[in-house]
């Protein structure tokens, strides 16, 4: 058998094959068999999703990084995963950033603070009461002499320690003590990530804007377990970090906007059909692309949840609210349509509480709501260059999207499954499908937020696409 030999490649498919490989942790050249052997089965979609990228880089943020340098403090957490992130020191001083690290006294066991400094080019810090450091660099300084500091591996532990604000030594007391914003790379044991104290703690973080990179699903490090915890591949870290310390903003100069939440259409004044949303990815979309530099305004249903900030908001309740609200808007670059539209609203809507009666229930006359994508998408004058929809499904999610992508005229379906069994409605993780007229990637399971920023990116990475 001829062995597989990579050239003639440009550099972003080479890129997006790198991190496709790292993210399955395979050789690039086994993850072109992988590719070769789906496309060769008929090309079955489930195979060519499993193997999808979960993250693409814009190649405008990677340069602007590069150009950029930045600084990241790296906080070494105790976990197998330690020595990932060794490899993650080299591929950011690849892209020009230099990294100072700090070893929990539990990461020690994993990794030596002489391997982690060598890397560095610099002493890796580890106590809170050497004299030296203190006499030298001082944890404030550590604290204060970075643009980001990256928990990597962040074990239950080190997120129970920040969420809870504990400072008893060198990394948590760092962690306490910056204003930089913070990334952390879960990586535990599928239980002790599932576990209620854990997800607590993470919302937590996410509530105080700390971002979040994984964990991936896929072997642990245990023998025979498997399932969410594994941390995220160091160029997938990487990439978060270029989202994050390229402030200058990925979308600025973009005007967007975003729809979110249910609509609420009234029956009387004190009854309403509604959808199910809580509006939680649609305004981590508004707050990601707000901090990505874009211009958002966010035109939402009724929602338990704060406004993101830098953001407009527009407060509607009824499809028809909705739609005006949006045309108010237009003119933008992007626009998406994260909300949970009621298809119907009732006709005749009661101006005064409707009794209870013998004769039985009141019949109810629906009319069908106006489609606000689909309105958007075909327009004839002034839509937006980037029309993005969602697909809430229960059933055959892919072909459903497809359908819909034709129907609404709209350029990419980012399609979720919303059967009861897998919490994504109301809840804080999310698994979508990008679907577009190209293909279909399936991205890993992960935070609202982090859809949110992972959407950005290719937003902007297809924005910079469009100019060439
Ligand atoms: N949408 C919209 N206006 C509507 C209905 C839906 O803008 N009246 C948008 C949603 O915001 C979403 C996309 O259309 O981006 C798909 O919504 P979904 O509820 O999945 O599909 P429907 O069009 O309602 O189709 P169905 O209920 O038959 O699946």
């Amino acid at each position: 058998m001829a062995s597989l030999t990579v050239r003639q490649l440009d550099d972003r498919l080479k890129q997006l094959l790198r991190l496709r490989a790292a993210r399955h942790g395979r050789s690039m050249e086994d993850e072109i068999r992988v590719i070769l052997r789906a496309a060769a089965q008929g090309g079955s979609h489930k195979a060519a999703e499993h193997a999808a990228p979960p993250v693409s880089p814009s190649p405008r943020v990677s340069s602007a990084v590069a150009a950029a340098g930045g600084r990241v403090l790296l906080v070494i957490g105790g976990g197998i995963a330690a020595y990932k992130s060794l490899d993650l020191i080299r591929r950011l001083q690849d892209r020009g950033t230099s990294v100072r690290c700090i070893l929990t006294p539990a990461a020690q066991h994993f990794v030596m603070p002489l391997a982690a400094g060598a890397l560095c080019g610099e002493r890796a810090y580890t106590d809170l009461f050497d004299p030296q450091s203190e006499f030298d660099v001082g944890h404030i300084r550590l604290a204060r002499d970075t643009d980001l500091i990256v928990v990597a591996p962040a074990t239950a532990d080190l997120i129970a320690k920040l969420a809870g604000g504990h400072a008893d030594d060198l990394a948590s007391a760092v962690l306490l003590a910056t204003a930089k914003p913070i990334l952390i790379a879960p990586a535990m044991n599928r239980q002790m990530w599932a576990a209620k104290a854990t997800q607590r703690n993470l919302a937590q973080l996410v509530a105080d804007g700390v971002r979040v990179v994984g964990p991936n699903a896929g072997e642990m490090a245990e023998r025979g377990e498997a399932g969410v915890g594994r941390m995220a591949e160091p160029l997938e870290i990487v990439a978060a970090v270029e989202a994050i310390t390229c402030k200058t903003g990925v979308l600025s100069g973009t005007r967007m906007l975003v729809t979110s939440g249910p609509t609420s259409e009234p029956i009387d004044p004190v009854r309403f059909i509604a959808n199910r949303s809580s509006g939680k990815q649609g305004h981590a979309i508004a707050a990601a692309a707000a901090a990505a530099g874009a211009e958002v305004v966010l035109i939402s249903g009724p929602v338990n949840l704060p406004d993101p900030s830098g953001v407009t908001v527009v407060r509607i309740e009824t499809a028809q609210q909705m739609l005006a609200a949006v045309e108010q808007a237009l003119p933008v670059d992007v626009a998406v349509f994260a909300a949970a539209v009621a298809d119907w609203r009732v006709e005749r809507v009661s101006s005064r509480k409707i009794k209870k009666q013998r004769g039985g229930p009141p019949k109810l006359e629906l009319v069908e709501n106006p489609d606000i994508l689909s309105t958007v998408a075909h327009r004839k004058s002034g839509r937006p260059r980037l029309v993005i929809g969602f697909a809430a499904e229960t059933d055959d999610v892919i072909a459903n999207a497809k359908a819909k992508l034709k129907k609404k005229g709209c350029d990419w379906i980012l399609a979720n499954d919303v059967s009861p069994a897998t919490g994504i409605m109301g809840g804080d993780a999310n698994t979508v499908h990008l679907v577009t007229a190209s293909g279909v990637e399936s991205w890993p399971p992960q935070a609202k937020d982090g859809v949110a920023r992972t959407l950005v990116e290719r937003i902007a990475a297809a924005l910079v696409e469009a100019k060439k």
